[in-house]
């Protein structure tokens, strides 16, 4: 359709993707044969079929599984460029990217050898591709604060290269006050900083990652149109939300596609984005996202260039590259 043919020629920013959720079941399977890692499945196939979620942490089970093939700095980097060129196709311009680095620790990974492979390859892709990049160091919400503090301890030396911090894994019971005072040593450090909120936590959550956390923008954000105060607060300061429709519905956060709350959002004067999360977990990258808007939802094309130039507005570069990217 007319429509799809112009989201996906925009230029876009995606502001919203673990590195970690672009790890393609053949690529996952290339890795374990060349780390002598054994999966507990015997193909590809197999693999994509374990695909079907009921909740975050069924996902999450997966996610932290398949890492187990990510050993060297040219894994990370092989993970790293194949998402870039994925970013190529779809005109994404800039992207900001989450990393897990305690989800690698905790299997003996440095720090150096995945923050070495990530870099080499974001900087290859800024140099061969076109692509502009942040990169997010994200704590998992799981994990104790005090084990946050001592990942911020091992990234104090790549501290000049890292421009922001985030907060992912399990949600409920994991409130972001557990967080205020890693995420305040962050801020004084000069870091942005931005948290998962609302995803499947309630709307509480929302609102001590706004106050306690004092983040830049909200990653997902859904669950903050149940409090009506809370969303014209958002509203009201500019806020960014990273909506991601492809993992919404993969994860039961919204049960049927049409139901998305994006353009509700809009509606709302949310300054709403379209991220993919998870692509290789979730069935696609930007500009699949897109077209599962677009399929399901009476969209316009005024609305799809809101959302493109939202990702630049909501973005972490200059404002003179803001200006010139769309
Ligand atoms: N880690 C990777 N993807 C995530 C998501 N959608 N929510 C929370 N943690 C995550
Ligand atoms: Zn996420």
């Amino acid at each position: 359709s007319p429509i799809q043919t112009l989201a996906e020629q925009l230029p876009k920013a995606e502001l919203h993707m673990h590195l970690e959720g672009s790890l393609e079941p053949e690529l996952m399977f290339a890795l374990a044969r060349r780390n002598n890692v054994t999966l507990p499945y015997q193909d590809e196939a197999e693999l994509r079929q374990a695909y079907q979620f009921a909740n975050l942490q069924e996902f999450l089970d997966l996610y932290y599984a398949g890492m187990s093939v990510l050993l060297t700095e040219q894994d990370f980097y092989d993970l790293t460029w194949a998402y870039l060129e994925h970013c190529k196709r779809d005109n994404v311009t800039h992207t900001e990217v989450f990393f897990d680095p305690q989800a690698h620790v905790e299997r003996n990974i440095p720090f150096e050898v995945q923050f070495n492979g990530i870099y080499r390859a974001l900087c290859d892709g800024q140099n061969k591709l076109g692509i502009s990049f942040r990169l997010i160091l994200s704590f998992l919400r799981h994990l104790s604060e005090e084990s946050a503090f001592e990942t911020l301890e091992l990234a104090l030396p790549y501290l000049e290269r890292i421009d922001g911090v985030g907060l992912d894994s399990s949600e409920k019971g994991h409130p972001p006050e557990k967080f205020e005072r890693i995420f305040r040593r962050c801020r004084e450090l000069g870091l942005r900083v931005t948290a998962h909120a609302g995803e499947e936590g309630p709307p509480e959550y929302v609102w001590q990652a706004i106050d306690g956390l004092q983040i830049d923008r909200i990653d997902h954000g859904n669950r903050a149109l149940e409090d009506a105060d809370l969303t014209a607060m958002i509203a009201e300061r500019g806020l960014t939300l990273t909506v991601c429709p492809l993992s919404n519905y993969r994860l039961c956060v919204v049960d049927d596609m049409k139901k998305h709350p994006l353009l509700r959002m809009l509606d709302k004067g949310l300054h709403v984005t379209v991220n993919s999360d998870d692509p290789a977990y979730f069935g696609g990258y930007v500009n699949d996202n897109f077209r599962a808007i677009i399929d399901n939802l009476p969209i316009t094309a005024e609305q799809v260039y809101r959302l493109a130039r939202n990702s630049f507005e909501g973005s972490w570069l200059d404002d003179d590259a803001k200006r010139n990217a769309l």
